[in-house]
């Protein structure tokens, strides 16, 4: 029998409502194919710093590094917002993990369940069938690059007048550039084996060396996945027009982050998308909604998007494409069945088929 440590961060609002239906549909993915989990709990976030003072302590380190893979609820609340710069903030935990762990790859799919799709904005014939992977290079780029701002007073005889004037520099090594690639043509083909390679190669510097090292990986080690590549800016619009084609869509940091809320919008139910962070070690896996501290305690939160971040799991952790799909599977058939929670209900629900956070996830399992 095999035995996967996992190490469980509720951290806050309905982080640890939706983090147990996760931990219910794990056990009962352990009991069909004969796998063990083990679960260590860890603090994080406001709930750490209000037993530690901080938020991430030493001890959910290790006790991230000690396991095969982290399930995060969320972290965060009104009750730890501040002005006061020096105080401990519930999200430096959540990004001072991902730092520690060294997780440059951010996963995010973006998929209709058919039952839902009248929750986009987008014509449902446009949403038809939308399943794509937004891998995100998440530790390079334009946010972790050199900046300073500064007071400039224009040389004699330039136009311009003395003012403040602020840089931030993108740069990208061929070493960031390959591992991400890499990632991403593995994950291609577990899927449909197509990879979307995001750039401004008519512009940027790095854009060339990306696209560059991009088409070296493939041709050396991924000839079997189609490559193409794309101009962010049309990307933008192509995500809209035509989703339905990406398969796996890879980019640089910044075009990343604001792809990938652009494609969230596609499916129009935040308590649906689920998110993952890999690098070389351990993984960590979390919805990609907040704390939801509006209805945090009521028991009414929806847990899918903490159950198809144990899917990932599944599948990039463990290799347990089979429980993954079942997870899937059954999220479709409940879908299908009628069942909704709160947020994602609408006018035609009828009212025996509201159910809440534990009852969502017993449906499931
Ligand atoms: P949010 O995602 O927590 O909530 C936005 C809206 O969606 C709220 O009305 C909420 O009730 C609803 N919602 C979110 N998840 C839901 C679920 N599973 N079921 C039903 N309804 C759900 O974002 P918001 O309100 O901007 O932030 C709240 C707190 O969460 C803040 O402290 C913020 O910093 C934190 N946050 C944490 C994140 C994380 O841990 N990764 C990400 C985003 C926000
Ligand atoms: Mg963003």
């Amino acid at each position: 029998m095999n035995t996967y440590k996992i190490c469980l961060l509720p951290g806050d609002g309905i982080g640890p409502e939706i983090i147990a239906e996760g931990v219910k549909v794990l056990n009962a993915v352990g009991a069909k194919y004969d796998t063990a989990f083990e679960y260590a709990d860890a603090l994080i976030g406001g709930a750490a710093i209000d037993v530690t003072g901080e938020p991430l302590p030493q001890a959910t380190l290790e006790a991230a590094r000690a396991s095969d893979a982290v399930l995060l609820a969320a972290v965060g609340g009104p009750k730890w917002d501040t002005t006061d710069p020096n105080a401990p903030r519930p999200e430096q935990g959540l990004l001072g993990i991902r730092k520690e762990l060294g997780l440059y790859t951010n996963l995010r799919p973006v998929q209709i369940f058919n039952a839902l799709a009248d929750a986009s904005t987008l014509r449902p014939e446009i949403v038809d069938g939308v399943d794509m992977m937004i891998v995100r290079e998440l530790t390079g780029g334009l946010y972790f690059g050199r900046r300073e701002r500064f007071y400039d007073e224009p040389a004699a005889g330039v136009d311009g007048a003395p003012g403040q004037r602020a840089y931030d520099t993108l740069e990208y090594s061929e070493y960031e550039i390959e591992r991400i690639a890499r990632q991403a043509f593995e994950i291609a083909r577990k899927r449909r084996g197509k990879v979307t390679s995001v750039d401004k190669a008519n512009v940027l510097e790095t854009s060339r060396l990306w696209r560059e090292i991009v088409h070296r990986v493939h041709d050396e080690a991924y000839a079997d996945v189609q490559l193409e590549d794309l101009l962010v800016d049309n990307t933008a619009m192509q995500l809209i027009n035509r989703p339905a084609d990406f398969d796996v869509v890879v980019t640089e940091n910044m075009f990343g982050d604001i792809l990938s809320d652009e494609a969230a919008q596609i499916t129009g139910s935040l308590g649906m998308l689920a998110s993952a962070s890999l690098g070389d070690g351990v993984a960590l896996y979390e919805p990609s909604h907040g704390s939801a501290p509006d209805i945090a305690g009521r028991g009414i939160a929806n847990p899918l998007a903490q159950i198809l971040s144990v899917e990932m799991m599944l599948r990039y952790s463990f290799d347990m494409a089979d429980a993954a799909d079942d997870i899937r599977r059954a999220v479709t058939e409940v879908l299908d069945e009628g069942w909704r929670t709160g947020d994602i209900k609408d006018a035609e629900t009828p009212a025996d088929h509201v159910v809440g956070t534990e009852r969502m996830g017993d449906l499931v399992v």
